[in-house]
């Protein structure tokens, strides 16, 4: 899979995928990441990517020029499955989105600045608009960088048996029951005598209540 990621800050986006499981889906070739910077597509003499809005107001909105000069060049590269672009009034992320994306060829993600960008990107070139959360944050970067990590683990062979995406919360509407590793003691705190029964049959019994009731708790709307 491969994901051109697209931004004014490419520099927010040099650490999270040069470690760990997002570095290792790469130097396997099962994910390349590519970064641009939008600013390289500026025309203008300062290399201005934003500009004020019509009708006036506070704070500046990305211009379409560079932002589109950066899609099609990369539309004519190669084709596209979705043009993302990260924005807090967005569909909220979900499992679900990201077990789809990870199915791609290829993707493109808009990161937003400042007010956002000219609404003409989005009804023109974008496919999806997503939101990691109501909250706002100062660019859509950060956003971008959980996106790309949480379908970059789905993707066939990033991760191992071990790591399986399958028993991850939210994969079959449930979140993961508790988990314990050694010692069976500590300081009076003791792991789940079933856990170290050694029944496989009552093991799985106990984990299915455990994360049914744990979703009951803490996460009911995803039981309706
Ligand atoms: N850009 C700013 N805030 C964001 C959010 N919550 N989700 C996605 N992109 C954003």
């Amino acid at each position: 899979m491969r994901i051109d990621i697209l931004t004014v800050v490419p520099q927010l986006l040099e650490s999270p995928f040069a470690a760990s499981i997002m570095k290792r889906a790469q130097d396997a070739g099962l994910l390349e990441i590519h970064v641009h910077n939008i600013r390289d597509y500026s025309t203008n003499k300062h290399k201005n990517v934003d500009d004020y809005q019509y009708g006036g107001g506070a704070g500046m909105v990305m211009s379409i020029e560079p932002i589109a000069a950066v899609i099609d060049k990369l539309k004519g590269e190669r084709n596209y499955d979705e043009i993302i672009y990260m924005t807090p009034d967005g569909e909220l992320l979900e499992q679900s989105h990201c077990n789809q994306f990870s199915l791609q060829e290829n993707l493109i993600i808009l990161c937003g600045h400042y007010k956002g960008v000219d609404e003409r990107i989005r009804e023109h070139y974008i496919t999806k608009e997503i939101s990691i959360g109501s909250y706002v944050l100062s660019g859509g970067e950060l956003a971008a960088a959980v996106l790309v990590d949480a379908i970059g683990r789905l993707i066939p062979g990033v991760l191992n048996d071990e790591t399986s995406a399958l028993t991850d919360s939210f994969q079959d509407n449930l979140l993961s029951p508790p988990v314990y590793t050694r010692p069976p003691e500590f300081k009076g705190m003791k792991v789940p005598e079933v856990l170290l029964s050694g029944d496989f049959k009552r093991i799985e019994k106990w984990r299915e209540e455990e994360a049914l009731k744990r979703t009951q708790e803490r996460r009911p709307d995803l039981l309706e």
